[in-house]
């Protein structure tokens, strides 16, 4: 059986001012559509046997509200996708009966296509139940990324194909291009901008931040990583899952598994594909005026001489933009923010000093 494992605990501070500590990314309608991410994210996971969706402690009636048809898994406390991920890999084998796939999929992707990122994902999971290996899913770049995490492919594999009976003669290429992967040869988690361009020359792939690997591949590659102490208190007949998050400090998997990760393959996520994590994502996903000023409803804006733009709000304030280009110009509740496109990224940091300040 295949669990789908939702994350829902960011905190979504490169949204900000629409992402805020009491309302994040993932209970927001970005991008087209009336539905929130995370409600979008559930939609897609009819490929599963089972759809959970981990969060932290704060955001569990949240959670219930936009995924109601979800199991929702409430660790002891937010400390990034690592932590959060373990955790809700440990309680899926509860929510199947027999030994499962989990297939992690974080609540910040557009994904237009849902047969195509189904099919996928159930290709997927089979290399990750066949292989034992950790299931990156690979995505062509198609620039410099600084927020993604990028793969060295390595070499070309297939696995057996099951050779299910009655499959039509016609479905035979496409079931034999079902089993193949590529090997895992090194994985890179938000390089600066210069390494990134000499991993897009080299051919590699971004991360797409989705994963499908069995509870038993996943423990034993985070075993030997910061993340011990808490496999350790996970994988026993008496599981501690308190005394574990105390043990481990904040981590994303990519850090801390992928990196190091001896057994991981890489499956082409061959979707259409986007993170909406920054503002500058909605450039890419609206479409734009005639003067390529993206505006996302229920934005209201007069643009003169203005070029190239990205404007979101919640529509209370009006905003002009006069001879300005490649700006993102963001207005919610009394909060205003203004950054360059290239440095959308960067907000994080601004929210984290917005937050030491108090
Ligand atoms: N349950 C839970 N608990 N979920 C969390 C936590 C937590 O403490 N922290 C973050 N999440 C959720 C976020 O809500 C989001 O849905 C998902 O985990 C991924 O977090 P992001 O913060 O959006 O990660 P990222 O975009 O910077 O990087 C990841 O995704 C990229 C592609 O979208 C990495 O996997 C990159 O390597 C990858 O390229
Ligand atoms: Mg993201």
């Amino acid at each position: 059986p295949v669990v789908a494992v939702i994350l829902a605990g960011g905190t979504g501070s490169r949204l900000y001012p629409a992402s805020r500590s009491h309302r994040p990314k993932q209970f927001l309608a970005l991008g087209e559509g009336d539905d929130s991410l995370l409600a979008r994210t559930a939609a897609r996971t009819g490929f599963a046997d089972a759809t959970l969706v981990a969060t932290r402690p704060a955001f569990a009636d949240a959670v219930t509200e936009h995924a109601p048809d979800a199991e929702v898994v409430v660790e002891p406390a937010g400390k990034d996708t690592g932590p959060a991920i373990l955790y809700a890999t440990h309680r899926a084998r509860a929510a199947v009966d027999g030994d499962p796939v989990v297939v992690v999929l974080p609540a910040d992707h557009h994904v237009p296509d849902g047969d195509a990122f189904a099919r996928t994902m159930t290709r997927g999971a089979r290399v990750a139940a066949d292989t034992d290996r950790l299931v990156a899913f690979g995505v062509e770049p198609t620039r410099p990324a600084t927020g993604y995490g990028y793969i060295e492919p390595g070499a070309e594999r297939t696995v057996a194909t099951d050779g299910a009976a009655g499959e039509p003669d016609d479905a035979d290429a496409a079931h034999a291009a079902d089993a193949t992967y590529r090997e895992l040869a090194a994985f890179h988690e938000k390089p600066d901008a210069d390494t990134a361009t000499a991993y897009v020359d080299a051919g590699y792939l971004w991360n797409a931040g989705i994963f499908a690997w069995t509870p038993e591949a996943l423990f034993r590659e985070a075993r030997d990583s910061p993340l011990g102490p808490l496999v350790d208190a996970l994988d026993r007949e008496d599981p501690d899952p308190e005394g574990g998050f105390d043990a481990v400090d904040p981590v994303s998997v990519d850090y801390a598994v992928m990196e190091r990760a001896e057994r991981a393959a890489v499956v082409p996520a061959d979707f259409a594909w986007d993170d909406l994590g920054a503002w500058d994502a909605l450039d890419r996903v609206l479409d734009a005026d005639a003067d390529g000023n993206a505006v996302a409803e229920p934005a209201v804006t007069l643009t003169v001489d203005a070029a190239d733009n990205v404007v979101a709000g919640d529509g209370d304030t009006h905003v002009s933009l006069v001879g300005v280009e490649d700006l993102c110009v963001v207005a919610y509740d009394d909060r205003v923010l203004v950054v360059p496109k290239e440095r959308a990224q960067a907000v994080r940091d601004a929210v984290d000093a917005l937050n030491r300040r108090g």
